[in-house]
């Protein structure tokens, strides 16, 4: 059992920090005395409400109680840990570089207050090198000649399934330049996860993967998007093609999933990141920033669909949107593309009417978006904003809820559109709508719909491929 010190009670920080409880002792420190608070309440059964929604979180908390230590006293966080992790925020500047200001005013209370020797971690997404920065200050810092190792651990989780995500991951990133620190954490690890998923190298190469992975998932969900497009234009359905592809197991089957666009703390950002990262190396990837051109273009297609079927023209409009989340089960709304499609919506003079199945999520909407008060309204039950005022269904996103809906409570709307932004609806579905003479749009299954146009298919080729 070691002792680890956990900064930053976010996203990362808080389910970590109860993971790491079950083996380990455990201290989640984080400046903001009501974030803790809230923690310490939840752990204590005060209260069943936490500043993150995140599936199985306070039942893990509460198990794993007596490894755990809550606070805002930086003398207390500091007293004697092993391990230190970073866990604080990365968000990006104006320039859609990486701020560290967080990272390294971390770096300053540690060195100001460390007083025992010392693996200290960050787990938050930086840019490579930014370890040897951290190292830096805390040298610098350093208040007497404490023994200290600086490296680096990337977080993969993703919002809604952290707790499942951090007790199985397929691997844990980790990089030290310093080979008995480095043995030393795999030793912290082998206490916790199977001893083939760790993966230990070097620090720079620990950083790196963390943004060559998203960057790699946002590639091939944007891979699919453009797809998609093409898709439509010459009468494919883009799921039969990803059905087709992710079979080949050197592909794979995940995050395969057109959409109109993705979204998140992560992807946008990182991607962001990493191709900033590279312009400045001088060596541009070109790829990363088509991924990123693409995510936007995809939203703007998605929402073009919308507005093209009402001329232009969305005033007094009503359209209920289902999941304003960036993604299912999450109150997280950075980047997320309903938000995006509600706010050109309410821009071009139509109504909302918002439902999620995360309650937070509508709260956060309703903080976030003070300007567009009157212009939307929330619910928190998914169908009671059906009347024959409501001129489109827009599925935003990937909700169990949403794969199936009662067709019967969607009869009466004035117009009877349905825009599946996570292309969740299945083809048997799709033809009961059809049926019951509603309008489906999806990004890249149009077809099943439209039908294709073989002869126009064939003269395209008689015009082009015959010499
Ligand atoms: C992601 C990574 O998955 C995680 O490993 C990393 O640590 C942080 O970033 P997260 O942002 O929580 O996690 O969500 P994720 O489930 O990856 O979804 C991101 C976005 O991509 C969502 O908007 C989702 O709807 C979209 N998406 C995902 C697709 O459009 N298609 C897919 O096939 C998969």
């Amino acid at each position: 059992m070691s002792k680890v010190t956990i900064f930053g009670a976010g996203y990362v920080g808080v389910p970590t920090g109860a993971h790491f409880a079950r083996t380990h002792r455990v201290t989640i420190y984080d400046p903001d005395t009501e974030k803790i608070d809230t923690i310490r309440k939840v752990v204590n059964n005060e209260s069943d409400e936490l500043h993150i929604h995140e599936k199985d979180l306070i039942e893990l908390l509460r198990e794993n109680r007596q490894n755990i230590c809550l606070t805002s006293d930086i003398t207390q966080a500091l007293k004697d840990p092993e391990f230190i992790f970073i866990a604080v925020g990365t968000p990006p500047n104006e320039k859609g570089r990486a701020n560290l200001k967080y990272v390294c005013s971390a770096a300053e209370e540690i060195a100001s207050n460390l007083k025992n020797e010392c693996i200290i971690l960050n787990k938050s997404t930086v840019p490579p090198g930014t370890a040897y920065l951290v190292q830096n200050i805390i040298k610098k810092g350093l208040k007497s000649n404490v023994k200290f190792a600086v490296g680096s651990c990337p977080e993969f989780l993703a919002e809604g399934t952290a707790v499942e995500d951090l007790r199985t991951p397929d691997r844990i990133v980790y990089g030290c330049d310093d080979p008995e620190a480095l043995d030393k954490i795999t030793r912290f690890f082998t206490f916790l996860q199977r001893r083939d998923s760790l993966c230990p190298m070097t620090t720079l190469s620990s950083e790196l993967t963390k943004y060559a992975a998203n960057a790699m998932l946002a590639t091939k969900i944007s891979f699919m998007n453009s797809l998609a497009l093409l898709c439509d234009t010459i009468g494919a359905n883009i799921r039969e093609v990803q059905d087709g592809i992710g079979r080949d197991q050197r592909i794979g089957s995940k995050f395969l999933n057109a959409s109109m666009g993705y979204g998140g703390s992560c992807f946008p950002k990182d991607t962001q990141a990493i191709a900033e990262y590279a312009v400045l190396n001088e060596v541009p990837l070109s790829i990363i920033e088509s991924t990123i051109k693409i995510n936007h273009d995809t939203t703007r297609y998605f929402y073009k669909k919308i507005v093209e079927d009402f001329n232009g023209d969305l005033t007094n409009k009503n359209f209920v949107l289902w999941g304003i989340g960036f993604k299912a089960r999450t109150d997280d709304l950075r980047e997320s593309k309903p938000v995006e499609i509600a706010r050109n919506l309410m821009d071009n003079g139509a109504h909302v009417h918002i439902y999620d199945t995360v309650a937070g999520a509508l709260t956060n909407f309703k903080r976030e978006n003070p300007t567009y008060e009157g212009k939307y309204t929330l619910y928190n039950e998914q169908y009671e904003m059906f009347s024959n005022e409501i001129d489109g269904l827009i599925i935003g996103n990937e909700h169990e809820k949403f794969r199936n809906p009662d067709l019967e409570k969607l009869e009466s709307m004035r117009h009877k559109n349905v825009y599946d932004g996570k292309n969740i609806l299945n083809n048997f579905l799709i033809k009961n709508l059809t049926r019951l003479k509603f309008q489906y749009k999806s990004v890249g299954k149009d077809s099943v719909v439209n039908g294709l146009d073989r002869s126009k298919l064939v003269n395209f080729l008689l015009d082009k491929y015959m010499d």
